[in-house]
């Protein structure tokens, strides 16, 4: 399955993905790393392994319709089967979410329809849980509001940082965004811009970490 990964930063989830893909575990051929932000590390590493790379930045003052069109160009000229956010900054207007629709999953680092924006791990400490992890969920207009797909647990520590936390949190992306990517290459689990499907009981779509 063709896939289209759009970044902003570091890139650790790219890498999981390229790592199942290496390891046979995602069958999966990544065709494009895309950024807003040229500075971002996981575009190095996509050239390193000779993956296309392509910029579309937005920069203050920009008029976000033509940015929202050249990305949404830029995406479809690779032709992808699905979209992946790993870490992507912005949110999505209305011409890739329109091309792809039921087709982009974006990777959250909190228990969605908890802590949506931009600093999941900050606002599970702030609002006191016990419990945070990911969400891998179908991407529509909203902030994180899309139909959650997979979850993964793990216990939030009396002296946790937002780093700590991020940091705990983030093994837990690296194995369940691979295994989602792999599950939809293989029609087990088909998404719908207002559903997902899936077997019941699939073990992909809830994890708990073990004791940490
Ligand atoms: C991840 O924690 C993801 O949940 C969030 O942004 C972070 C990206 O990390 N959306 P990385 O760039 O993949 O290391």
């Amino acid at each position: 399955m063709d896939v289209a990964v759009l970044v902003s930063g570091r890139g650790s989830n790219l890498r999981a993905i390229c790592d199942a893909i290496d390891a046979g575990t995602c069958d999966a051929t990544i065709v494009a790393v895309i950024s807003d932000r040229k500075s971002a590390a996981a575009l190095e590493y996509a050239e390193g392994r000779g993956i296309p790379t392509r910029v579309v930045p937005l920069k203050k003052g920009d008029d976000r319709g033509l940015w929202n069109d050249a990305l949404a160009r830029e995406v479809s000229s690779f032709e992808p089967k699905l979209v992946v956010l790993a870490g992507f900054m912005r949110v999505l207007g209305a011409p890739l979410l329109d091309a792809f629709t039921g087709r982009i999953i974006n990777v959250h680092p909190a228990l969605l329809p908890s802590f949506p924006g931009h600093d999941g791990a900050q606002d599970a400490l702030d609002g006191g849980v016990r419990l945070s992890g990911c969400t891998v969920h179908v991407v529509d207009s909203g902030v994180d509001t899309g139909p959650i797909i997979a979850q993964a647990a793990v216990p939030v520590l009396a002296d946790d940082t937002a780093q700590t936390l991020h940091a705990r949190i983030q093994v837990q992306e690296h194995q369940l965004l691979p295994r989602v990517i792999h599950q939809i290459a293989a029609g087990a689990i088909t998404l719908h811009p207002l559903q997902v499907h899936a077997p019941a009981g699939d073990p992909t779509r809830a994890l708990v970490a073990p004791d940490v």
